[in-house]
């Protein structure tokens, strides 16, 4: 038998309703904020991940799924959202137009890590991107409609809150955390001493204890911002303050994409097991500009979207729509011409096999319909059709052309 390949899931029945009403609000959320729908490739130039979500981060180094096409181009499949929508942002000129466009889409993304409970090599996100507005308000709105996803589908959080500063305050920052890093070499991992050279701000978040001990000491880059990046960091925990949204401030908080600059956040979970991370953000100022673009601000974010099913709470489902059914072969067209004249308003589910009334009062109920319409010998002659309302428990029986009205 051909299975699916590791870490790549099917989602089906009971989870699927929960992935259709979390895309249904959180697609309502975004657009409450002023965001449209942006579709963009699951294919894409590898050199587009290389270039903005960095050749150091391990999503480039070690997860990716590229290959050469038959055209011989490097592609990979999306490790994430964020550098396809800036792609198509500029490809689109819309940094040379100016403005501000901000944008949500979902999809699958895929990264070739070692699967676990919420970790997958294909896996969904919901992302949010907004371009052209610097001011910290337009992060704070990031963070708010996160916090406002998840609170309407009852989902617990914490919010995880860092500045990594800007072109400015991180270069003299960075010098000071290689000198402490030099200094502390003998008892760093081996991918720390690697990371030393290539990103050094991502030891902070190395998982091993011994050297996340060593770091207790380390320069921290929040004492080291410069004034503008210091007075947004303070306005952004006041926003935050002001609406209610609790936060704690994080410096070992680095994110795992090379393109942040300034806020950086992450919501996490403590009901989902070690893989916590529910949504991850910020603020990636000179991305843009890496790929060939106008120089735009832009903030954005993504909710893994699997990680947050078990934890939806779905609202109590009435019973919906119809199920119609026929007892004898020559009342099956009668059925589906009157199935047809409610689909443009209702769901419809139509049985094609005939049978007894029990069985299709059974299977009304197996699919939380509403009404159980069936047609029988007696009905097709008298012209009606035999109605139960399953939910105030009545059974009707009513002239065909009657049928528009219930
Ligand atoms: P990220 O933190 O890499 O950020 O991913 C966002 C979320 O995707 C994570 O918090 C997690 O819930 C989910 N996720 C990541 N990897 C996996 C996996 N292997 N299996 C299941 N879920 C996973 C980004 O991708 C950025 N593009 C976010 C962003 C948008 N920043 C600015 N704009």
């Amino acid at each position: 038998m051909i299975r699916s390949l590791r870490g790549m899931n099917d989602i089906l029945s009971e989870d699927y309703e929960r992935f259709t009403y979390f895309l249904q609000t959180a697609s309502r959320i975004a657009q409450h904020y002023g965001h449209h729908y942006i579709e963009t490739p699951l294919l894409e130039e590898t050199a587009l991940f290389k270039r903005s979500v960095g050749e150091s981060s391990d999503i480039v180094g070690k997860e990716m799924y590229q290959f050469t096409d038959k055209g011989g181009n490097d592609v990979c499949l999306r490790p994430e959202g964020t550098a396809g929508v800036v792609r198509a942002f500029i490809q689109n000129k819309l940094d040379r137009k100016g403005g501000i466009h901000r944008f949500f889409y979902h999809g699958p993304m895929f990264r070739y890590e070692r699967p676990q409970k919420g970790r997958l090599r294909e896996f969904h996100q919901f992302g949010v991107e907004s371009f052209g507005v610097s001011s910290v308000y337009e992060d704070a709105a990031m963070i708010m409609m996160v916090s406002d996803i998840l609170n309407e589908l009852g989902i617990g959080y914490r919010l995880q809150l860092n500045s990594l500063g800007c072109q400015e305050c991180m270069p003299p920052y960075r010098k000071k955390l290689i000198s402490f890093l030099q200094a502390a070499e003998e008892h760093i991992c081996e991918d720390c001493i690697r990371r030393k050279s290539t990103n050094p701000i991502r030891v902070l978040d190395c998982k091993n204890g011994s050297c996340q001990e060593k770091y207790i000491d380390a320069p921290k880059l929040i004492d080291h911002l410069c004034e503008n990046c210091a007075a947004d960091f303070a306005t952004l925990q006041k926003i935050l303050k002001d609406n209610d949204i609790e936060f704690e401030i994080d410096t070992h908080l680095v994110r795992g994409l090379d393109y942040y600059s300034k806020t950086a956040f992450e919501f996490v979970s403590d009901n989902i097991g070690s893989q916590s991370a529910i949504a991850g953000g910020g603020r990636y100022d000179r991305l843009v500009e890496f790929l060939d673009g106008r120089a735009t601000p832009a903030v954005g974010f993504a909710i893994g979207i699997e990680r947050l099913l078990e934890l939806i709470k779905m609202p109590e489902a009435g019973l919906e729509g119809y199920y119609m059914g026929a007892m004898d072969k020559e009342a099956i067209p009668t059925i589906i011409k009157t199935a047809q004249s409610k689909r443009h308003s209702d769901r419809v589910v139509v049985e094609y096999e005939p049978k007894g009334l029990k069985a299709h009062l059974k299977n009304a109920d197996r699919i939380k319909a509403r009404y159980c319409v069936v047609v029988g010998e007696n009905e097709l002659k008298e012209n009606t059709l035999w109605v139960k309302d399953l939910q105030e428990k009545k059974e009707l029986v009513i002239p065909a052309d009657e049928f528009q009205e219930i």
